[in-house]
């Protein structure tokens, strides 16, 4: 077990609502048929001027003060996000010019929707070595900037959005009880955006073409999500030598309410047990699973000594799930 506790949490979410029946202007699809298919109803977008660094910014700072201390006051900086603000610097770098504060490491994670968990578990490891004291974990993404709004298939499914965690040294009982992860590089062309880095640099044609969008086999990445996540969250309850009955609430990566179940079934953990965000949301990739976090404090369903299962698929493809003792 890695003793960790999250001190503090904190979200940034667009103001702008845009919902099914806005979308139906804009692509033949409908509410009915998102709903059905997806759970989502409604989602946020970031005005034009908004980078996912300003996002995630504003959402250390919540956290931060959520923790009880100064912004800043934190020795490591981990910035999970598919969504960068440049290719280089890291978001994360621009997160600490617009924090105004410097000196700690910062780097991205680039692991898509699991990459929270991915940052959960680094800093964890972090912490267990003994070298850092606190550090700030956000997941952040601008979502609707890398999307084809013609492309019914996949504009319905994103949104943007922040949400960061405080880590520092566990207290009581509190820590990672069990962690899987891992990744599948072969499986990298089912969800990709194709052009902006080395293997096809920007030019007017892959403008032209959509090249710099999401690009999804929705099917093929549906049954792998559907796989990884309960494989990964199983393995993790039972390297945690937890049952379901255990399980206070599952937190699962919010893209689509189908894979969520479908999880949840295989996990065996009971539906009431399971929390979303995702009708108001959709897929927020990376930030998902700590606003999730975040909304299930302010709704009192996080009390110390529980035990919450998160599990999560991404681009890669990777998959990560975690066992926390809060
Ligand atoms: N509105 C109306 N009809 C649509 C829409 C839409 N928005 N999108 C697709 N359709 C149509 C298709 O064209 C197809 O029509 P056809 O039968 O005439 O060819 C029909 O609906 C069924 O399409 P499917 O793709 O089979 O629909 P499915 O039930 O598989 O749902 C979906 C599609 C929602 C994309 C699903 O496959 C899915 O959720 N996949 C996983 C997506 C995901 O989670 N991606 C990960 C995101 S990124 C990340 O998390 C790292």
């Amino acid at each position: 077990m890695k003793g960790i506790k999250i001190l503090g949490t904190g979200v940034s979410l667009p103001p702008k609502v845009v919902t099914n029946r806005d979308l139906e202007s804009t692509v033949d699809t409908s509410d009915e048929w998102i709903v059905d298919r997806t759970g989502i109803r409604e989602r946020r977008i970031a005005e034009p001027d908004v980078a996912t660094s300003d996002l995630c910014a504003e959402a250390v700072e919540h956290a931060c003060a959520d923790a009880g201390i100064g912004t800043g006051d934190f020795d490591g900086l981990i910035v999970a996000t598919s969504t960068t603000d440049t290719l280089f610097p890291s978001t994360a770098c621009w997160v600490q010019r617009k924090l105004g504060v410097k000196g700690m490491p910062a780097f991205d994670i680039s692991a898509g929707c699991s990459g929270f968990l991915y940052g959960l578990e680094i800093a964890a490891g972090m912490i267990a070595a003994g070298t850092f004291r606190r550090v700030a974990v956000v997941g952040g993404e601008v979502m609707s900037r890398v999307v084809n709004w013609k492309d019914r298939g996949t504009c319905v499914l994103f949104g943007d959005g922040a949400g960061a965690a405080i880590v520092g040294p566990g207290t009581g009982r509190s820590g990672i009880l069990a962690s899987n992860w891992g990744a599948d590089g072969n499986l990298a062309p089912i969800l990709y955006q194709p052009a902006g880095g080395t293997q096809m640099p920007a030019t007017a044609e892959t403008v032209a073409k959509n090249a710099h969008t999401v690009h999804m086999e929705g099917n093929t990445v549906f049954k792998h999500a559907v796989v990884a996540m309960s494989t990964a969250a199983v393995q993790a309850m039972k390297d945690a030598e937890i049952g379901p009955d255990d399980v206070s609430i599952m937190i699962p990566h919010q893209a689509n309410m189908r894979i969520m179940e479908a999880a949840r079934e295989r996990c065996g953990v009971p539906r009431e047990k399971m929390f979303s965000v995702l009708h108001k949301y959709g897929n927020m990739s990376a930030a998902t699973i700590p606003v999730a976090i975040h909304e299930a404090r302010e709704a009192g369903l996080l009390h110390d000594d529980d035990v919450v299962v998160s599990t999560a698929f991404g681009t890669g493809f990777t998959w990560a799930a975690c066992v926390l003792r809060w």
